[in-house]
C-alpha cells in the first residue's frame, strides 16, 4: 500500500477532534481525587491515606483523558498499520462514534470504503453523525467515509459484505451477554470469508468473545490505552471469519 497520508492535511481547516469517551468517568475520578486532597489538607483524620487515595484518582483522571485524547489514536494507527490493508477494502467500524478509528482507517483506503455505525449513546461527548462526517471532511477523507445509525446487535447490512470489521470500546456497552453476543455473531456474518475481525475492548469482555468467537487471538494494547489503570487496561481481539470448507 502506498504511504498513509496525514490525519490532518496542511489544507484543511480545522483539525479533527474526537471528544471523551464516557466523559462522566474522569469528572468522577478528578472530583473525588480534588475531595480527598482537600480533606486531606483540611487536616481531615487519616490524611496520608487520604492524600494517597486523593493523589492515586487524580493520576487515573489524568491517564484516561491521556488515553482517551491520544493515547488511543495512535495505538489504532499503529494496529491498522499491523492489519496489512491493501487500500480497497470495504471496512465497517462498529460503534464508531466520532470517527478516531473509521477516519483512521479510511485514510488507508483510497479505493475502498470505512462505514461506520452508531446509535450515537452518551458513552462519548458530543458523538453524532454531522460531527462524524465533519472530522472525516477535516481529516480529507469525506469522499470514502458514511456513517449510519445502526444498532450493532441487528445490523442493516448484506451477509459477506466487508472485508474487515472493526470495534473500539462499543460492544462493552451492550449490557447483557446475549446482546454483546449478537453483536459478535452480527459482526461475523458482515464479514466476509477469509476477512478480519478487530475488537478493542476491556480484557474481561474481550476474554469472553473469544470464547463465544471459538476462535481468535488477544493482545494487550498497553498502558496508552488505560482507562485510568490497568485494571481498565484495552485488549484487541484479532481473528479471521472462516472460509467455508
Ligand atoms: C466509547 S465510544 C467509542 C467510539 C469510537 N469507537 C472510539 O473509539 O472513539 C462507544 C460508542 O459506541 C456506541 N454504541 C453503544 N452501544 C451501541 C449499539 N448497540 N450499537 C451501535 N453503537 C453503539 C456509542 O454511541 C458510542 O459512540
Amino acid at each position: 500500500m502506498s504511504e498513509v497520508p496525514k490525519a490532518f492535511p496542511e489544507s484543511a481547516g480545522q483539525r479533527p477532534r474526537y471528544g471523551v469517551d464516557a466523559p462522566g468517568v474522569p469528572v468522577l475520578f478528578a472530583a473525588a481525587g480534588a475531595a480527598c486532597c482537600l480533606a486531606a489538607a483540611a487536616r481531615w483524620p487519616g490524611r496520608i491515606p487520604l492524600a494517597a487515595a486523593g493523589t492515586i484518582l487524580l493520576a487515573n483522571a489524568a491517564v484516561y483523558l491521556h488515553t482517551t485524547l491520544r493515547g488511543k489514536l495512535r495505538i489504532w494507527e499503529r494496529e491498522l498499520d499491523r492489519a496489512g490493508l491493501q487500500g480497497h477494502e470495504h471496512l465497517l467500524d462498529l460503534g464508531c462514534g466520532r470517527g478516531a478509528v473509521l477516519i483512521a482507517a479510511a485514510r488507508r483506503l483510497p479505493a475502498g470504503r470505512a462505514v461506520g455505525a452508531d446509535l450515537w449513546t452518551r458513552d462519548q461527548s458530543g458523538n453524532s453523525p454531522d460531527l462524524t462526517l465533519a472530522n472525516a471532511a477535516r481529516a480529507g477523507v469525506a469522499d470514502r467515509v458514511e456513517v449510519h445509525t445502526a444498532d450493532m446487535t441487528a445490523l442493516p447490512f448484506p451477509d459477506d459484505s466487508f472485508d474487515v470489521v472493526t470495534s473500539a470500546m462499543a460492544i462493552h456497552n451492550i449490557r447483557s451477554p446475549e446482546g454483546r453476543h449478537r453483536a459478535l455473531d452480527e459482526a461475523l456474518r458482515v464479514l466476509r470469508p477469509g476477512g478480519k475481525l478487530l475488537i478493542a475492548d476491556p480484557w474481561p469482555m474481550a476474554r469472553k468473545y473469544v470464547a463465544h468467537l471459538g476462535h481468535g487471538t488477544l493482545r494487550s494494547l498497553g498502558p496508552g490505552y488505560w482507562y485510568g489503570g490497568p485494571w481498565l487496561g484495552v485488549t484487541l481481539l484479532s481473528a479471521v471469519k472462516e472460509r467455508p470448507s
